[in-house]
């Protein structure tokens, strides 16, 4: 039996790639390349030194993807495909739409046809939109999402609890993951993103590497500690493991439709990211205040307590490890290096 990875030569795809085959478990990678790189598949092998089928292709390719089901005895799915990029889904909604749902649609009814009916997806806390109140419990209202990205998060949401109500015996497990940062502490596997950076830690180690010349803080006028957006970080590898215990409540223990706020619970402001990175890694990180960025919330973080109670999950990594990790990856994995 294995468990299939759509999109798992990518951020989180990988890392929860390398801690299933450490589990002993086998697994299936099928991915595009459309924001990963070939020698990601490398890395997971050499970190774990497990092996792996892989098919490259588009997880919306129905035809290829019923091969997949045919050739391999899939239990669940843990899909991690879809575009993420939220400045661009507002340039390119059809593309995410399509990419995302379309894609996402065709794998379940792949999965239906072949009476594989377990499955985990992988949301965000974007879908609270500007939350009800802080910290964020799975109960708070979702929608007002702003951008096409995180829209289709939302819809998928509502895909899955529209499957399960039709259809009770699928088990799926939604995972609104809060703000994944970090990298696998080998150095190996990371995030890659392409070009210049939106997401503040990839951008601040573009800074520490002097790629980029300053970080741009947008805005110091918002009603938190130090006047800047705070969120709730969370170290890949937590993410990644709350994953096995996802797919472990589903497969073992109970039936249903489940969601999961994964993060730590703890809020951090721009202004502390910066400090704390500055303090692990010995590195100067310039910056200047500039405006808001549109679409921006002042506060979000997670109240992870249901995690806790339901799947024995808890983040146990520390901000100076999500420091430290993320620039070990890029010394080791030097931009333009994995090819
Ligand atoms: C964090 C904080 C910025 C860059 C986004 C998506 C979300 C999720 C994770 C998944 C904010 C500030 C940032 C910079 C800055 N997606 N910032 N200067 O916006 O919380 O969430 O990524 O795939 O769906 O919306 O994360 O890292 O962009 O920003 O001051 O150059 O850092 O304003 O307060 P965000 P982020």
């Amino acid at each position: 039996m294995a468990i299939l990875l759509p999109g798992g030569a990518g951020y989180i795809g990988s890392h929860t790639a390398v801690e299933l085959l450490n589990k002993g478990v086998e697994i299936v990678i099928i991915d595009n390349f459309s924001n990963s790189k070939p020698k990601v598949l490398e890395a997971i092998k050499k970190i774990t030194k497990k092996d792996f089928k892989f098919y490259e292709m588009d997880y919306g390719n129905k035809e290829k993807l019923e091969k997949v089901f045919e050739e391999n005895k899939i239990d669940s799915v843990i899909n991690f495909a879809g575009f993420k990029a939220v400045g661009e889904s507002v340039k390119k909604p059809i593309e995410y739409y399509k990419n995302n749902i379309s894609g996402c649609l065709v794998l379940l009814e792949t999965m239906k046809k072949y009476n594989v009916k377990k499955f985990i997806f992988s949301s965000s806390a974007t879908v609270y939109g500007e939350p009800q109140k802080i910290p964020i419990t799975e109960e708070c209202k979702t929608g007002g999402t702003t951008n096409p990205y995180g829209t289709t998060k939302l819809y998928i949401e509502q895909i899955l609890k529209d499957i399960y109500k039709s259809d009770e015996s699928w088990d799926i497990c939604i995972l609104r993951y809060f703000n994944p940062v970090g990298a696998h502490e080998s150095g190996l596997i990371g995030e890659e993103p392409q070009g210049i950076p939106n997401n503040l830690m990839p951008y601040i180690v573009r800074v520490a590497s002097g790629e980029l010349k300053e970080l741009s803080v947008f805005g110091n006028d918002y009603p938190t500690h130090d006047g800047t957006g705070v969120r709730d970080y969370i170290h890949v590898v937590d993410l990644a493991k709350g994953h096995i215990k996802a797919l472990e409540k589903i497969i073992k223990e109970q039936k249903g439709l489940f969601i999961y706020n994964l993060g730590t619970g703890t809020g951090y402001s721009v202004l502390d990211m910066v400090k704390a990175f500055e303090k692990t890694t010995n590195k100067k990180i310039p910056y200047k205040i500039v405006g808001r960025r549109q679409g921006d919330i002042a506060i979000c973080y997670a109240d992870p307590k249901k995690a806790k109670e339901e799947l024995g999950w808890v983040a146990t990594k520390t901000l100076e490890d999500m420091c430290l990790d993320s620039w070990n990856y890029l010394e080791k994995c030097p931009i333009g290096d994995v090819s």
